[in-house]
């Protein structure tokens, strides 16, 4: 059995010493369950990262992981971070795709299939993130946005490359709203999804591409999600920035 991925989006929450508390709360909740059955991926700031890190052990299912990286590999960029740079700070997943940054960056398919390659280069997870505004789906065009949100970003990967990327579908009228999909409207997008990549590439591929749903998870809906046919885990925002949201919803996930 493969292990359901709990990813943990904290966007732009916390300080230091809350994420460290945090992750410190986590790590001893961990050693209490001595579980085999969860992956976690902290998502903190760039800037706790080495923190962060600093504070996990290799026995514990616990990873780090990074909100963005730049689709270059160095330059002269003010302000921006590298895989290679996320990768020297022990970073083994990234997010690229996430719908702020694609709604309020601009970020578009091109540099994010830029960024695909440059977190892969760097032996970095993307965790690749695709989901439809609400009028994509109000109109039933919500299947062929995504499956252009794959070809334009993710389908020029070799068969190798595409095995490292986690798919997180997360329609975007879903986070921190409340309002989620009911559990056909995620099991056929899930089904679109591995589709399209066992069109592409195979369908052994299709079936070992890790899917994570994400929008307005939390501890009473969780177990919904994961007893969908297809979700291999969830990426988590609001409800994994506190540990009195987030331990509950790991316990409901055991
Ligand atoms: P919420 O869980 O707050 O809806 O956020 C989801 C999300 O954007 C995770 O990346």
């Amino acid at each position: 059995m493969k292990p359901i991925l709990i990813a943990a989006n904290w966007k732009m929450h916390k300080t230091l010493s809350e994420g460290q508390e945090l992750t410190s709360t986590l790590i001893n909740w961990l050693r209490r369950q001595k579980t085999s059955e969860l992956q976690i991926i902290l998502l903190p700031s760039f800037i706790h990262l080495t923190a962060i890190h600093s504070l996990l052990a290799s026995d514990l299912p616990l990873a780090l992981g990074a909100q963005n990286c730049h689709d270059k590999a160095s330059g002269a960029f003010t302000g921006e971070v590298s895989s290679a740079m996320l990768a020297s700070a022990g970073v083994q997943y990234v997010l690229v795709g996430h719908s702020e940054r694609r709604g309020v960056y601009q970020e578009d398919h091109e540099v994010l299939a830029a960024k695909v390659d440059a977190a892969l280069a760097e032996g970095i997870r993307p965790i690749f993130c695709c989901g439809e505004p609400s009028h994509e789906r109000t109109q039933h065009t919500h299947e062929a946005y995504i499956v252009k949100q794959l070809e334009k970003s993710l389908l020029h990967l070799s068969p190798a490359q595409l095995a490292q990327v986690i798919i997180a579908y997360e329609p975007v009228w879903a986070i921190g709203t409340g309002h989620i999909p009911d559990a056909d409207a995620i099991a056929a997008m899930q089904k679109s999804i591995r589709a399209v990549i066992a069109r592409r590439y195979t369908p052994s591929l299709a079936e070992d591409v890790r899917l994570l749903y994400g929008g307005s998870c939390n501890a009473q809906n969780v177990q919904s999600f994961l007893a969908i046919e297809g979700v291999d885990g969830v990426l988590v925002g609001n409800a994994s920035v506190q540990a009195k949201d987030f331990l509950p919803l790991l316990e409901a996930v055991l």
